[in-house]
């Protein structure tokens, strides 16, 4: 048997949130199957790799089965950073390292959540995976934008617990935790993303997740 690991000295959770109602979508898509599972399954998956709990954060009408592969299930609200605090709340007060997930990314890996958690492990406040712009940018003139500037911004992300804690005291409201870290004045370290860690959007997308996690 192994002795303690730096793990056993810096609980790690993850929050997936779930709570969304897929507008775009045109319903909840984490509840889509895809590859022959559920959305939400293959992020929780992805999540429980390097977790010692895990919070999934779902809306009151979600209509599913209780879900055995976490540890916690709470009610989320009508936007993200609720439905992040919710989540937040209820992960226990040892815990070092936090990370925020959202559920309609199934095809996160293991990889990317692991880079995440060791850069928090190692200093930062903020961890973010981010991948490159691939396409040319223009903006809504018309005008061209400089993609080598730019990174296109991925979850899982990390946090030290007591930095994300502290931003989400105020109630803010950001479609990315991160920035609200960076914003006061924390330590963001940018991880290498995958470039087919997407975000299902549209229906069309699950087909790109398919691919991804078949061929896995
Ligand atoms: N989310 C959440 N609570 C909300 C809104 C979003 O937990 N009130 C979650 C979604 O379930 C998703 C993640 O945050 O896993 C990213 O949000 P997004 O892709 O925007 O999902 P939806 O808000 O459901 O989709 P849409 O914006 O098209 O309605
Ligand atoms: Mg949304």
């Amino acid at each position: 048997m192994s002795g303690p690991t730096a793990l056993d000295a810096a609980p790690v959770w993850v929050v997936v949130v779930a709570a969304g109602s897929g507008q775009r979508f045109g319903g909840a898509k984490q509840y889509a199957t895809v590859a022959g599972r559920r959305v939400v399954d293959w992020s929780i998956d992805a999540a429980r790799s390097v977790a010692d709990g895990v919070v999934l954060v779902v809306s009151a009408e979600s209509g599913q089965d209780p879900e055995p592969a976490v540890d916690v299930v709470v009610v989320g609200g009508s936007t993200r950073s609720e439905s992040v605090r919710a989540g937040l709340a209820v992960v226990p007060a040892d815990a070092a390292v936090v990370l925020v997930h959202d559920a309609a990314r199934p095809a996160a890996s293991h990889g990317v959540f692991r880079a995440v958690v060791d850069a928090v492990l190692a200093g930062a406040d903020a961890a973010v995976p981010v991948v490159p712009v691939v396409d040319s940018i223009c903006d809504t003139r018309g005008d061209a934008v400089d993609r080598e500037d730019l990174r296109v911004v991925q979850t899982p992300q990390g946090f030290a617990a007591d930095a994300l804690r502290r931003v989400h005291a105020s109630r803010p409201e950001a479609t990315d935790d991160a920035s609200l870290v960076v914003a006061a004045g924390g330590r963001l370290r940018l991880v290498q993303g995958e470039r087919w860690n997407l975000k299902v959007t549209e229906p069309d997308d699950l087909l790109v997740a398919a691919t991804v996690l078949e061929q896995r």
